[in-house]
């Protein structure tokens, strides 16, 4: 949860506007929030470089802001940055040159990417104190090079990174779903937690007083944004698909809009990156922002996305994200078409039972709706959502164990544990996983359901409990016949416990 400064100062950026927004960001309720990255995106360095192939940085930009410090020292406003109790974010591109080679406003830069300075960049990066870095894909794509292999490069320059500096760096990838990062992005390089863009911009940068001023965010841009997101088999513990930043309160949206969009986010798990500027957001903007509810969606511990469970006529969907709750889903009631609809969500579509009846509650307006038996409907009218939060009860899971494990042929007896018998409701599946990972670091296990792509995922220590985690997966077998492997290159048989599908 953050603020980008791209959508609305594009190559503008300077320690000037950063400052504002931070000083916004640590005023107006959006850190209490939750709120916490002020990242800077492109435009914050133009290209040069000293003898010693060290970032140059524009000295009038980034100036001194106190008493001993250097001008052109980008620690100067990771330091501002964190005095507000705030995280700093920086950017740069996996090729050669960045996208500072099309440039919005302004001239063109040249060698604005990281391209052959991947250990020097990522480790002056963690040295100046930043906490997150987003990397761009430019010169990338201009120079065909394989984003798989690119970022895990990365990935792994952060990692040398953070080990000789003792900070964290939290990996953005923004290749916009090209190579469809969901299936190579997760852990890519071994990276312990990551984000990656799903599709290309929502918007091109918005800045007051700048050409293009009279801009306007679009409202199908952003629903098509949230479509390219889905990709729940992808998403769990610490690994999320990335829409973009937000355009909530930029210009061209409604409120009514803004509400819907930050309804798409929450319920996709979202990053919830602003890319409005802080000090200009209505109150009503700011309400929406800073809902404790719909945050506590976005941010909910399972880390889950949405799946879409009916669309009884064309646009008229009906989306359900489970939560941490047992028993509790965010259920958006999404009405695409041009006219007001009835929309229902029916308790089966999601996985509840239908007795004893479940509670409904409206989350925007905050009212709660009573207890419904079955199934809830709601008038939306056209272009709008009902964000719902129901809390019934579970209907009951199948427990599975692992059934095979492996052969010697395998890298290792038992570091592949197969359950083929595997049956579901529904196309999509919520997997608990019971596992032990007494270590102190996660353990990361691949899993591969019906031969589709596989995933990653880590499974957090757990001390000496049998720990759970849940994910998403797409059981398209009809009957009792999906089968799910996980793999790892060590014996998974003490680790993978059994598999409850819901
Ligand atoms: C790409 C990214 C944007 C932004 C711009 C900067 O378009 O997708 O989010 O970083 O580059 O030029």
């Amino acid at each position: 949860m953050g603020w980008s400064s791209w959508n609305s100062f594009s190559n503008t950026v300077d320690a000037q506007n950063v400052m504002a927004q931070a000083r916004a960001m640590a005023s107006n309720g959006m850190k209490q929030a939750g709120y916490q990255y002020i990242n800077i995106d492109e435009g914050w360095w133009l290209g040069k470089r000293d003898a010693d192939g060290n970032f140059v940085v524009d000295e009038k930009a980034w100036p001194a802001l106190q008493p001993g410090e250097k001008a052109g020292d980008m620690a100067n406003i990771v330091r501002f940055i964190h005095s507000l109790g705030l995280k700093a974010g920086i950017y740069t591109d996996a090729g050669k040159d960045g996208c500072s080679m099309y440039p919005d406003l302004g001239p063109k830069y040249f060698d604005t990417g990281s391209e052959g300075h991947y250990e020097q960049d990522f480790l002056q990066f963690a040295r100046w104190g930043f906490d997150y870095v987003k990397v761009d894909w430019c010169g990338g794509d201009k120079e065909n090079l394989d984003p798989a292999v690119q970022y895990a490069e990365i990935a792994r320059a952060i990692a040398r990174a953070e080990k000789i500096t003792g900070r964290r760096l939290y990996f953005s990838l923004c290749e916009w779903g090209k190579q469809s990062p969901w299936t190579w992005a997760p852990h890519v390089g071994g990276a312990p937690a990551d984000i990656w863009r799903t599709s290309g911009d929502i918007v091109d940068p918005i800045v007051a007083g700048q050409a293009h001023a009279d801009r306007k965010a679009g409202f199908d841009k952003m629903l098509g944004n949230f479509d390219q997101g889905i990709h729940p088999e992808a998403q769990h513990t610490g690994f999320y698909n990335d829409p973009d930043m937000m355009v909530i309160g930029m210009p061209g949206f409604s409120d009514a809009q803004n509400r819907v969009h930050m309804g798409l986010w929450a319920i996709s798990g979202a990053p919830l990156l602003v890319g409005a500027d802080l000090a200009k957001l209505s109150t009503d903007t700011l309400a929406m922002l800073i809902n404790k509810e719909v945050v506590a969606v976005d941010q909910d511990a399972l880390g889950l996305q949405a799946v879409k469970v009916a669309e009884a006529e064309k646009g008229v969907q009906v989306w359900s994200k489970p939560l941490a709750v047992s028993g509790s889903r965010a259920v958006l009631l999404l009405n695409r078409t041009t006219t007001a609809a009835d929309v229902k969500v029916e308790w089966k579509d999601i996985g509840l039972a239908e007795n004893p009846p479940a509670g409904v509650r409206e989350i925007w307006s905050g009212k709660d709706a009573g207890n419904s038996k079955g199934s809830y409907s709601a008038r939306v009218p056209a272009g709008d959502a009902a964000l719902l939060l129901i809390k019934g009860t579970n209907m009951p899971g199948t427990g599975y164990k692992p059934e095979s494990q492996g052969n010697d042929a395998a890298p290792c007896r038992g570091c592949e544990l197969t359950f083929s018998h595997v049956g579901a409701r529904g196309p999509w599946a919520r997997i608990r996983i019971s596992y032990r990972n007494s270590t102190q670091a996660p353990r990361y296990v691949e899993l591969r359901v019906n031969g589709q792509d596989a995933t990653s995922i880590a499974l957090p220590p757990a001390g000496p409990d049998v720990g759970e985690i849940s994910i998403m997966a797409r059981l398209d077998r009809p009957g009792a016949t999906n089968v799910l492997t996980f793999s790892s290159d060590t014996d998974l048989t003490a680790v993978i416990d059994a598999i409850n599908v819901e």
